[in-house]
């Protein structure tokens, strides 16, 4: 099975993401193990602080060149923090869509909860941009809520899920809001959201697809984890998926 992870931070020394090209090499040799095959990087950019795009783009143009290396297609892309600044760099220009097509991952202040104010800086993002929000299950350090994802949804937001979560990596919670979202067919894209060569967000796809296939349908997983991402990649649309348990007699031991 090829894999494809549309959220990563491999372009190194940038961001809290891979810290050295020489680490970035170790992560690309673990990603090329893992069956991934293709790899957007997007390094975080916090509209108020990031001030070297050019730069963030030098580094994506390098790592695209390192990444054949290991028989891995690199694309442009980045990861845009939502926060009170946001609006502004919109305006601006301040942000590298996926592949230089219609999609953009965004994400919220993890150390913040998700308010109102989420809706207008999602609309205002959306008249340029298809959204991609990032890791959806982590935001809710309580209750998960499944009203307010179901409205991103119904608004053409696209839900995107960490890997490292469905393996455990960021904590119960977070592990168990990655299974709701799942069953409930809330989601649109699985992502490895790379950030470490070892420990939490690893190259890990493989592992996690292994891992879920034993609980549910390979072909459902498999649009989570290839039709979707490549679809985005292509900048077609795309739905969430309907997960289907596969009966407990008939799971793989
Ligand atoms: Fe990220």
């Amino acid at each position: 099975m090829e894999f494809i992870d549309i959220h990563s931070h491999y372009a190194w020394d940038i961001d809290d993401g891979i810290a050295s090209l020489e680490d970035a090499k170790k992560a690309l040799a673990k990603a090329s193990k893992q069956g991934i095959k293709q790899i957007i990087a997007t390094p975080h950019i916090i509209p108020g602080t990031t001030n070297n795009i050019d730069f963030i783009k030098e580094r994506i143009k390098e790592f695209i060149k390192l990444a054949k290396n290991y028989d891995i297609k690199g694309y442009y892309g980045s990861e845009v923090m939502l926060n009170s600044d946001c609006l502004t760099s919109l305006k601006n220009d301040e942000f590298i869509s996926l592949n230089n097509g219609p999609y953009l991952l965004v994400e919220f202040n993890l150390t913040q909860s998700i308010n109102e104010d989420c809706y207008d800086r999602l609309y205002e993002y959306s008249l340029k941009h298809k959204l991609i929000i990032a890791h959806v299950e982590r935001y809710f350090h309580n209750k998960l809520n499944l009203q307010l994802i179901q409205s991103w949804i119904k608004d053409g937001h696209i839900i995107q899920v960490n890997s490292s979560s469905f393996l455990g990596e960021n904590g119960k919670k977070v592990k168990n809001n990655a299974y709701t979202l799942l069953e409930n067919g809330l989601i649109h894209v699985i992502a490895n959201d790379t950030h470490r060569i070892t420990k939490h967000r690893y190259p890990n796809l493989n592992d996690t697809y292994e891992l879920l296939i034993k609980k549910y349908s390979s072909d459902q997983i498999k649009k989570l984890m290839y039709d979707n991402p490549l679809a985005i990649i292509n900048g077609e649309d795309i739905l969430p998926i309907e997960i289907d348990k596969i009966p407990w007699f008939k799971r793989r031991k």
